[in-house]
């Protein structure tokens, strides 16, 4: 395919600028661009024209080149989704508080903290709506507890939006009228911030889950829900196998009901739909 040069339209990829592409991009984040070529000239062409390139073979060598990876998050923020919004998958939710929180009450004696990971967080709404829960379930009794959050995402950009905790009400709407009230401020323009209490709750900290993590203590709870949806089979399992590495006896993983966890290799337990446990 020829190289499209001109200096406002669509720059096409040629099938060598895409398959280097595809390869670099899937080695380094596990995301599986192969289906994606339009969406990439469609998204990315303007990028080019902004920076003076008039082909994709540039750009690429200048991703490789760029050691501090602003340029990597740039490209996967424009071809990745970060749309997220509070009670998504909300039986998830019910299912914490309803069951998970009553069994590590039930099972932790005196050690009164609970280890929650919240990856690929996106602009930080699971975070809060897992802080929010476990903020309901212990109610006056919350102050005995640690239960500090971790959330992780690859892209600064929404990491910077999760901090600041602002959002539209549209990410709200599925959000109970007094959940509003106890756990929001209405902001002049109409947004909603994240109340302070709930804010205190969560750490932000950027991380690419195609790396190899380690933490000083596994984790009671995590969730990786529609993250894996960009992800390639033999990748996905790599990384449940991750995950499964640092979750504590007992410890829950919850992924997003379009996600798929292979039943016949994971060592976790199948609890529900998107529901998995560490047994011992
Ligand atoms: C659709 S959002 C999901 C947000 C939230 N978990 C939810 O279910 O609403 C997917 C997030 O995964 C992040 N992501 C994609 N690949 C990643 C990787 N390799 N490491 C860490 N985060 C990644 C994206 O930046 C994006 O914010």
């Amino acid at each position: 395919m020829l190289e499209n040069n001109s200096s406002s339209g669509l720059i096409q990829l040629t099938d060598q600028e895409f398959k280097t592409l595809v390869n670099f991009v899937h080695s380094k984040y596990g995301i599986n661009l192969i289906k994606k070529r339009v969406l990439i000239e469609g998204r990315l062409s303007q990028t080019l024209h902004q920076k003076g390139f008039t082909s994709f073979r540039q750009y690429i060598e200048f991703l490789q080149a760029d050691r501090t990876g602003a340029e990597m998050t740039n490209f996967l923020n424009k071809i990745t989704t970060n749309h997220s919004y509070f009670a998504r998958e909300n039986e998830h939710f019910d299912y914490l508080a309803n069951t998970v929180l009553p069994y590590m009450e039930r099972t932790r004696g005196n050690r009164h903290d609970l280890r929650i990971w919240s990856a690929g967080c996106s602009a930080g709404q699971e975070a809060y709506n897992i802080a929010m829960t476990i903020d309901q379930y212990f109610g006056p009794k919350k102050f005995q507890w640690d239960t500090t959050i971790l959330a992780t995402d690859i892209s600064m950009d929404v990491l910077h939006r999760a901090k600041a905790a602002i959002y539209p009400e549209n990410n709200l709407t599925n959000v109970p009228p007094i959940w509003k009230r106890k756990y929001f401020k209405l902001q002049p323009n109409g947004e909603y911030q994240v109340c302070d209490k709930i804010r205190k709750e969560v750490v932000f900290k950027p991380l690419n889950l195609m790396e190899p993590f380690y933490f000083a203590k596994p984790f009671d709870i995590i969730f990786c829900r529609n993250v894996m949806i960009y992800f390639d089979t033999p990748t996905t399992d790599r990384l449940i196998e991750k995950f499964y590495n640092v979750t504590a006896p007992g410890g829950y993983l919850f992924i997003g009901h379009s996600e798929v966890v292979n039943k016949e290799l994971t060592k976790y337990h199948y609890v529900r739909p998107a529901i998995y446990q560490r047994k011992e």
